[in-house]
């Protein structure tokens, strides 16, 4: 069974291939690579020895997304990764996001419609939820306040798929990604960021590294444990899986309804003080960091109930904050060897 992946070339779609490839399935790839390189699939081949073919095609061009749907006329299901994702950006430049972000879903909904695309699955995000003080989320948790553009555009990504699903064949799945974190076990894969990086791990193991001189936390006053911002960190093998067991159980028909969500995350909330505290204790680095403001667009505090997805997909997250910081910690390390031996 053959399945699309969008955005293949990135950090969670790269995982995801490995876990699908692993769980029987043929991958091909769809991605611009306007936020990453072709160097995980080589990963990939290291990892599972199948190499995946990467179409590098933008998604908001519906022609040339056309030609990829036509010549893979017989795949089961499309997995949406391809996204832009960082906050700040979206808040300096929200009609980047809007356009990309909305006009490369609208496409690939236009070509599973026209090539009968039986299943879907959609990254989304927990930054849907906005600053909710119903904590954990559940899926029912109201939509809040989006609290930047890129929150929107996963928003209204969701909306768009629900009245699409309503009336097409197509079943659909959106997963509500917490904080995912950590890269393969082997080491081949990981988060590779063009250019400065904005997630938390990233920077973490950039400044460890000495990649970054000194990193900053983000606001000191919040109203959480220690003052810093509360995440739920999910090791994006973890997350990887999920989309395996989603696919897998919208092709058995084991949805009820055409279009189900689903919270992926752990459940436990972590400070980003703590989450560094859980970096300096497995690598022994002491990290080089600095209390600064808040940042626009950042949620105080949210973590999941992560219920459903173990109840109806059949999906345990496996993995510690530790062993999420030791994987991140490996890949880094294996990035600057690399480097070094060039
Ligand atoms: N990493 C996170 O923290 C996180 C959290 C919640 C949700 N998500 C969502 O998960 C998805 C994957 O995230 P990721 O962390 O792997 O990001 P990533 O940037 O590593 O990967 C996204 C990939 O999509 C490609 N892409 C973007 N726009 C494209 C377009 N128009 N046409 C073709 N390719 C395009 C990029 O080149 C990149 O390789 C995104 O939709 C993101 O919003 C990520």
């Amino acid at each position: 069974m053959k399945v699309l992946v969008t955005g293949g070339c990135g950090y969670i779609g790269a995982h995801t291939i490995v876990d699908l490839i692993n769980n029987g399935f043929d991958v091909v790839s769809v991605d611009s690579n306007i936020r990453s390189t072709t160097q995980l699939l080589d990963g990939i081949e290291k990892i599972t020895g199948k190499k995946v073919r990467n179409y590098k095609v933008d998604l908001c061009n519906l022609e040339d997304t056309h030609a990829v749907f036509h010549e893979n006329r017989d795949i089961v299901g499309v997995i949406h990764f391809a996204a832009l994702k960082t906050v700040p950006e979206s808040v300096a430049d929200p009609l980047l996001y809007f356009h990309n972000n909305l006009t490369s879903l609208i496409n690939v909904l236009k070509c599973v419609k026209e090539f009968n695309v039986p299943n879907l699955v959609f990254s989304s995000s927990c930054s849907v939820y906005g600053n909710t003080t119903a904590l954990p989320v559940v899926e029912e948790t109201p939509i809040g306040e989006a609290q930047s553009p890129y929150a929107r555009t996963k928003q209204m990504g969701e909306q768009i798929i629900e009245d699409y699903s309503r009336v097409n064949n197509t079943q659909s799945i959106i997963l509500r990604y917490f904080n995912p974190v950590g890269a393969h076990s082997s080491g081949l894969i990981g988060e590779l960021p063009l250019g400065k990086p904005d997630n938390l791990v990233p920077v973490i193991t950039q400044t460890a590294i000495g990649k970054i001189p000194k990193m900053t936390v983000f606001g000191s006053d919040y109203d959480t444990r220690d003052g810093s911002c509360v995440r739920d960190y999910i090791h994006v093998t973890d997350i990887a899986n999920a989309h395996t067991k989603a696919l897998q159980y919208l092709i058995n028909h084991n949805n009820a309804s055409n279009c189900e969500i689903f919270n992926l995350g752990t459940g436990n909330g972590v400070t980003v003080l703590e989450a560094i505290k859980a970096f300096e204790k497995i690598s022994g680095v002491k990290l080089n960091y600095t209390m600064g403001p808040r940042r626009p667009g950042d949620v105080i505090s949210i973590y999941a109930n992560n219920s459903r997805a173990k109840e109806k997909l059949g999906w345990i997250p496996q993995i510690s904050i530790e062993d999420s910081m030791r994987t991140a910690w490996q890949w880094e390390v294996s990035l600057r060897d690399k480097v070094l031996s060039n």
